[in-house]
């Protein structure tokens, strides 16, 4: 994983107030509460007394309750309260575990995978979005989430896996793609056509016009968008599991309809026919290996992937490979 990092890591309604969570992110097990604001925090699932799981416990004063011997952690990870030793006495400084820095917006919680200090900034989003309405949908796919990145910046792959879909018409022609690379984001722009056994595929900088072209963006570490429209986007969070799974966290957003009804029923056609979609891809990229992709693998790839060069190339950089 790139460290020093926020990512995505569950959507605002997956954590529900007086209740503790478990999840296993990046590698990691950690437990998730609110506190008596709402404010997520986010600890490492093991108790520092005995090991029990803190996920088990109760949410006790806005704090989270070790369900053993009752130590009481803040979102700091600090135990405040030993109850065996008197609840007014403090408990030692050395009582506590590893503690995410959280930020909630959106819908999304992100957690800070690094060090503190080196957190300056709130976590990027697409706050162009901010604007329209959505309905979302959480997958699980058996990779990496690097391999979950790329197929979503594979623009090749359209006419054979989503022939049925969003890739009919065997355009299998791929111009360019032009890749731009902003720093932590990569947008990318799309030309695939008919081949009429004539046409030699566009180089990138053979493109004129491009930024007329379809397009999608990826920002680092694991959020994505499509510019279905001017008023209809997909958006995903490639949420990372471990080394071999991954959450793909998939959003259907418009700005056409703003009537109640009309906008949920809208959006819950655009949801369904993203599921569709995406499960197309999930078939596919599941039996791909290794689970995990690199800058230098065994793969022999074609002008077509540049987006998922650019991808890997800029991730090894920033984990300072
Ligand atoms: S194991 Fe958590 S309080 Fe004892
Ligand atoms: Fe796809």
């Amino acid at each position: 994983m790139i460290f020093n990092q926020w990512y995505v890591i569950l959507e605002s309604k997956e954590l529900k107030k007086n209740k503790s969570l478990r999840v296993k992110r990046l590698n990691t097990e950690m437990a998730l509460w609110r506190d008596d604001n709402g404010q997520a925090g986010c600890i490492d699932n093991r108790c520092c007394h005995r090991g029990v799981s803190l996920s088990c416990g109760k949410v006790v004063n806005g704090m989270l309750e070790c369900p053993f011997h009752g130590f009481l952690y803040d979102q700091s990870g600090r135990v405040k309260v030993i109850p065996a030793i008197g609840r007014n006495r403090q408990p030692p400084e050395t009582m506590k575990v590893p503690a995410f820095k959280t930020f909630e917006s959106y819908g999304l919680i992100w957690i800070w995978w690094g060090d503190e200090e080196k957190c300056t900034a709130e976590p990027f989003f697409f706050k162009e979005l901010a604007g329209f309405s959505f309905a979302s949908f959480r997958d699980p796919w058996n990779v990496h989430y690097s391999r979950a990145i790329e197929n979503q910046l594979d623009v090749v792959h359209l006419p054979f896996v989503h022939r049925t879909t969003i890739g009919s018409g065997n355009k299998t022609l791929v111009n360019g793609p032009v890749v731009i690379r902003d720093n932590e984001m990569i947008t990318f722009y799309v030309k695939n056509v008919v081949d009429d056994g004539k046409a030699v595929p566009q180089k990138p900088d053979e493109i004129e016009d491009y930024e007329k072209l379809f397009h999608l963006q990826f920002h680092y570490p694991n959020i994505w968008q499509n510019f279905i429209s001017d008023k209809i986007r997909a958006f995903a969070a490639f949420v990372p599991v471990d080394d071999e799974n991954t959450i793909v966290i998939i959003r259907y957003y418009q700005r056409m309809f703003l009537i109640p009804f009309l906008k949920q029923l809208v959006n819950l056609i655009g949801i369904w026919v993203s599921i569709i979609i995406l499960r197309q891809d999930k078939r596919v990229v599941e039996t791909q290996l290794p689970k995990k992709s690199r800058m230098k693998m065994d793969e022999r790839l074609i002008m077509g992937d540049k987006p998922i060069v650019e991808y890997r190339k800029h991730r090894e950089e920033m984990m300072g490979q």
